[in-house]
């Protein structure tokens, strides 16, 4: 953005720290992975408007991904999201090495019990173990009075709000809504990965979705008619492969059988190896 001053850039522990002792308060931190798109500059932009200084860290966490290949494949342009942080109106980028993250010697793990073992966690085993470390670490250096994580991972943001809870992390977790492409699909780094056809074929996550809304809005109220809903929906498209549906206590992750208060509609799909996920919270 013309006019706008470019982010300081931080690259290790110490410096994040001296750059954030004189920084005005509160502080606001916008945990990512890079690869910024609409929906990274929507948590920047809800930062920028409640806080004096807000800080994006940017590191690619090698401890979430299970897959060694998915981790390779990460796109990564760190020009190019610092281009958009600053004109997004970010002070400061938090762009660590590994080494500086997990330096020798390293040895501790913040694990989050059940709400981890569903859904995601089952699909990807140690995913949210290092997604918690990772966390808990950028929340102990930041000092952020304010974290902010998007819906699209609404396991992910139960997780957190749990480990700060338990851990008596005083940052509030703030959820930001899931941004969309104009044909439903929600926005996401891997999104690039997708070939033109899966592409084309994506917006069929959030389609199976609001199929399963459709019905609730229509008086369904039985959990496995919705799941099959869903299935049916993405069963119609070919190119995805479906790895888990769900429609479960937005509190808990456990399957519902009846609805009988606010639910989470859920699902993975997988592209050929790129991985999408949706979400869509029943009232
Ligand atoms: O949602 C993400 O991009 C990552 O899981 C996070 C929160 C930045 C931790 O690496």
């Amino acid at each position: 953005m013309a006019g706008t001053p470019p982010p300081q850039i931080v690259r290790t522990r110490a410096e994040l720290r001296a750059a954030l002792s004189a920084a005005a308060r509160p502080v606001g931190l916008v945990p990512t992975m890079g690869a910024l798109h609409d929906g990274h500059i929507s948590l920047i932009r809800r930062a920028r408007a409640e806080n004096a200084t807000v800080v994006i860290s940017i590191f690619v966490n090698p401890r979430q991904f299970n897959e060694a290949a998915d981790f390779e494949k990460y796109p990564r342009d760190e020009a190019a999201d610092v281009r958009l942080v600053g004109g997004a109106g970010a002070d400061l980028v938090f762009a660590p090495t590994v080494e500086e993250i997990y330096p020798a010697g390293f040895q501790t793990t913040v694990r989050v019990g059940a709400l981890t073992e569903s859904l995601e966690g089952a699909a990807r085993p140690g995913h949210f173990e290092g997604v918690t470390t990772v966390v808990a670490i950028l929340l102990g250096l930041s000092g952020a009075e304010r974290a902010y994580f998007g819906q699209k991972d609404a396991q992910q943001l139960l997780v957190v709000r749990r480990m700060a809870a338990d851990l008596g992390i005083a940052t509030e977790i703030v959820a930001c809504p899931i941004v969309r492409e104009p044909d439903g699909l929600a926005l996401s780094s891997r999104n690039v990965l997708l070939s033109p056809e899966a592409r084309a074929a994506a917006p069929v996550l959030h389609r199976a979705l609001m199929a399963a809304r459709a019905a609730y809005d229509a008086g369904e109220r039985d959990g496995e008619a919705l799941r099959a809903a869903m299935r049916a929906t993405l069963a119609a498209e070919p190119l995805g492969t479906p790895e888990y549906v769900s429609c479960a206590d937005p509190a808990t992750l456990v399957e519902l059988n009846r609805i009988g208060g606010p639910a989470l509609l859920s699902m993975a799909v997988r592209f050929g190896r790129v991985r999408l996920i949706d979400n869509e919270p029943l009232p």
